[in-house]
């Protein structure tokens, strides 16, 4: 995961750098979906305007950039991997803390966020969702993405991936006290507009033409490729949360 999630998200910034303003945010989305997923959770999450909205494991951090934009919140990213981190304050100029699971954030602080396919990716899931639980103010929403797999063992996961499935998600967020207040399933927010693709494909482009004969590159290119063919064939899907604390 180093690969694809430091070393790439760092090439991913000098690229989209490169390619101007108009990038950053199709290039640093990495895993949750186009303007359409996100739309539908800022619409659910209802961050006020100038409030702090907390991304846990932002990766290049595209979402936050995207929900600075469209909403006009104030994004405090945490991510674990060092290339992302560099590549989220570039992009987009925004707070980052360098973390893992264990959030540096204060119990019941926070109002709204996301955390954007980053939950198959963790080792330790129950103690991952009630960190997030714990952060949460009592009237406090957070959107989740999470891919779950239709059943216990997935085929050709990507390495470092565990994949819950629809009930092993909902324990966990059971047990961790967390309830969901709106579902929705990204494939049926699976089109993106023609720019924002063209935008994204040019930076893979850009990304190819730089680094396609270096491993890290191709090992980045694996991952995403099987995460691509478990969905295509239903193995694994975008599960879209809302949740918030229960009662
Ligand atoms: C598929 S990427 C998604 C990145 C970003 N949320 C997005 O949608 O573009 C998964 C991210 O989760 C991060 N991650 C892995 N383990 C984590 C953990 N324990 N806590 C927070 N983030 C983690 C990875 O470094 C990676 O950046």
């Amino acid at each position: 995961m180093a690969a694809e999630f430091d070393t790439v998200a760092a090439w991913t910034a000098d690229v989209a750098l490169d390619l101007g303003p108009d990038h950053h945010v199709p290039a640093g989305c990495r895993g949750s979906g186009g303007p359409a997923a996100l739309h539908w959770f800022l619409d659910h999450l209802a961050p006020a305007p100038g409030s702090t909205f907390l991304d846990v494991g932002a990766g290049v951090g595209g979402p936050a950039g995207f929900a600075a934009q469209e909403a006009g919140v104030r994004p405090v990213l945490t991510e674990p991997q060092a290339g992302a981190c560099r590549a989220a304050r570039r992009l987009f100029g925004v707070p980052v803390v360098r973390t893992g699971s264990a959030l540096p954030v204060a119990g019941a602080s926070v109002g709204a966020g996301w955390c954007l396919g980053v939950l198959c990716t963790v080792a330790d899931q129950p103690f991952f969702v009630s960190e997030l639980r714990r952060v949460l103010a009592d009237d406090g929403r957070l959107g989740l993405l999470v891919y779950v797999a239709r059943q216990e063992h997935v085929e050709d996961a990507p390495e470092g991936n565990q994949f819950p499935t629809a009930d092993g998600l909902a324990r966990l967020l059971d047990d961790a006290g967390l309830v969901v207040q709106d579902s929705a399933h990204l494939a049926d927010f699976a089109g993106t507009p023609g720019l924002w693709q063209e935008r994204a494909d040019a930076v893979d482009a850009e990304l190819e033409r730089r680094h396609g004969d270096d491993a890290r590159w191709r090992t980045a290119e694996d991952q995403s490729g099987r995460i691509g063919r478990l969905i295509a064939r239903g193995d694994v899907e975008g599960s879209m949360l809302v949740v918030r604390p229960r009662p």
